[in-house]
């Protein structure tokens, strides 16, 4: 089901009743990963961090038959959440983020779920465990759907998001990364909102091997490393200085684990 001549770049993975949807979208030189789990019976759906072409997003979810039932922000910067305005406009779902966040978005109130501390809830058919993870931002939350982390620019596979101030905090960051691997499981995926290397949907155990953030025990020596001088010059590039991508979208069954989207 992709688009004819377009790069396919998004899987439907099956676990059990909940299916993954993958669009990538955003800046060409690191494009943002939206996610849309929905449950295959119901067809209710939960749509993570739309920061890009919600129209498309749109489109495929209703190609699909699902109902959106929730949006849910992972943190409130712009490549997370340019479209979520757009999207609760036309969907009139509700939208959970972090109550420290909630101010920097624009959205009709009665929309608006704010999350203060570790909650759970259910979209629909489909139950989500919002864990406060700060760090990146003072807002940052990991949502957790059965065996699956999205993680935002919380954690990706080989790193985490800066943790610039005054929103970033590396000391939180290290606590956040301490509770993330006190609440999985070796066999838990792994989602980010960006990739390297590795595509998303890595087990846990398979992140903790190759993330020196995550190996890092010692909460100096995480923020030394957090904090590195050099580290900055790797940041994302800022909008407008790389083509904005067109969503690209695929629908292939898998078994699991991911395939490689490159
Ligand atoms: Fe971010």
């Amino acid at each position: 089901m992709a688009d004819q001549g377009q790069n396919t770049d998004v899987i439907l993975d099956l676990d059990g009743r909940l299916a993954l949807l993958v669009f990538k979208a955003g800046r060409a030189a690191f494009a943002n990963y939206i996610y849309a789990v929905f449950d295959i019976r119901s067809r209710d759906a939960v749509l993570i961090d739309p920061g890009w072409d919600g129209d498309t997003v749109l489109r495929v979810i209703g190609e699909l038959g699902l109902r959106l039932r929730a949006v849910v922000v992972t943190h409130c910067h712009a490549d997370h959440v340019n479209a979520v305005p757009h999207i609760a406009q036309i969907s009139g779902c509700p939208v959970y983020m972090s109550i420290q966040e909630h101010k920097s978005l624009d959205l009709p109130r009665a929309q608006i779920r704010t999350l203060d501390g570790d909650y759970s809830f259910s979209a629909g058919t489909v139950s989500v465990l919002a864990l406060e993870t700060p760090g990146h931002t003072w807002g940052s939350i990991t949502y957790v759907i059965g065996k699956r982390m999205f993680t935002g620019d919380t954690l990706f596979a080989e790193g985490c998001g800066l943790c610039a101030a005054p929103s970033g905090n590396s000391d939180d960051l290290f606590r956040s990364l301490q509770k993330l691997k006190s609440r999985a499981t070796g066999d838990t995926r792994v989602y980010p909102a960006h990739r390297y290397r590795a595509v998303p949907g890595q087990r846990f155990d398979r992140v903790q091997s190759i993330n020196m953030y995550l190996r890092l025990t010692d909460p100096e020596a995480f923020r030394a490393f957090c904090n590195r001088p050099n580290r900055s010059a790797k940041k994302p590039p800022l909008p407008g200085t790389v083509p904005v991508m067109t969503t690209i979208y695929d629908m292939t069954p898998i078994a699991a684990p991911a395939t490689d989207l490159s």
